[in-house]
């Protein structure tokens, strides 16, 4: 590998533009080459982020060999093939979340990546974000004493039409697995896998959830109580909530540049600044990993992703909401 990691990118969206972005604002990442569905695509992507090469297929991009990790950004449904295919073709894969459409999946990907000898992460960039490190530290240490109650949620407005991917089942539709996935992984990072599950949900016409609550049970008495919809902007906020005081994070709590620690009445407020975007550090974390020889990275380590994907199939199968057939909708 050269000095600089050279990075592929594996669709040309929204996200993938905004991770090329950030990328430029880190001296040890290049980003060496961009494909598509489509050579045009691919081509207009390129020119755009002045990025050397373009490839009209998926399978170009991961047989490219000046690419040394490949960032894919596909809708969910497609999660599982991109990086199946860029794994099998020998590249280091930084997957976008969530991971795939269910566990199933996700422990397929992870058991070729350790066949492989690859380095493969879940890009839950709100695990690599300055500020939730920092809570996960405090927490760890005790600064709050025992949790016993966590709060999140992540809802937003807009008129999405059936064929949008978020409703659109076919590309792994639906509140849950696009927004749900933060505040489901934000308890999972102070709680752990929980030990009950219950969930309810509006469906849309499309049989995919746009208003979800979610409430997880831990046996030491813990309760996580979490919401996601498409339906109507929510404060997107997060409570931790401990024996001896709380933590809040503000909006948005997956990216907060700031939070306030309470120890019983006296309140603490932390900055923690955010460069650029704030998808940078998760990209760093994977350049960390390559340069150590890792498989897997220790803030985003595989039996989390794992666990997390259990919980949403627990809570896909409680509201009713059903993908197979890599995204058709089975009803
Ligand atoms: N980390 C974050 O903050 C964040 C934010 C937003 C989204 N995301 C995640 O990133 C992923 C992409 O989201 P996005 O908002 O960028 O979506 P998007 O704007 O719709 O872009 C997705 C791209 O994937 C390709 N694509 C479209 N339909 C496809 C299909 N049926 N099969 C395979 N590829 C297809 C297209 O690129 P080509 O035409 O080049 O093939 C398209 O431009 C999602 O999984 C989402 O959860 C993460």
């Amino acid at each position: 590998m050269t000095s600089r990691t050279r990075w592929g990118i594996l669709a040309t969206g929204g996200i993938a533009g905004t991770f090329v972005e950030d990328l430029a604002l880190l001296p040890d990442a290049e980003v060496a080459a961009v494909g598509s569905r489509t050579a045009e695509a691919a081509r207009r992507f390129a020119e755009r982020h002045g990025i050397p090469r373009a490839h009209g297929s998926w399978a170009d991009l991961a047989a490219d060999p000046d690419v040394d990790v490949v960032y894919v950004a596909t809708p969910h449904s497609a999660h599982h093939e991109a990086t199946r295919l860029c794994l099998e073709a020998g590249k280091a894969v930084l997957c976008e979340k969530p991971f795939t459409l269910d566990l199933a999946a996700t422990q397929d990907l992870i058991t070729l990546a350790g066949e492989r000898g690859l380095f493969l992460m879940e890009a839950m960039w709100m695990r690599t974000i300055p500020a939730v490190r920092r809570i996960a530290e405090l927490v760890a240490d005790g600064a709050i004493g025992e949790v016993t109650a966590v709060y999140a949620d992540f809802g937003i407005g807009g008129d999405f039409p059936p064929t949008h991917r978020l409703r659109d089942p076919a590309l792994g539709g639906g509140a849950l697995l696009d927004l749900g996935v933060y505040p489901v992984t934000f308890a999972h990072l102070f709680l752990g896998p929980p030990q009950r599950i219950a969930a309810l949900a509006n469906l849309t016409p499309e049989a995919v959830d746009d208003n979800t609550g979610i409430i997880l049970g831990y046996d030491s008495g813990a309760i996580a109580t979490l919401h996601c919809g498409i339906v109507g902007n929510s404060p997107v906020a997060a409570t931790i909530v401990g024996g001896t005081g709380r933590i809040e994070l503000p909006s948005p709590f997956f990216r907060p540049d700031r939070f306030t620690v309470y120890h019983g009445d006296r309140a603490e407020l932390v900055h923690a600044p955010i460069r650029g975007n704030g998808m940078g550090y998760e990209a760093e974390e994977v350049m960390r990993c390559l340069a150590d020889g890792r498989l897997e990275s220790p803030l985003v380590p595989w039996s989390e992703s794992l666990d997390v994907m259990r919980s949403l199939d627990a809570i896909r199968a409680q509201i009713g909401v059903d993908y197979e057939n890599n995204g058709r909708i089975a009803r």
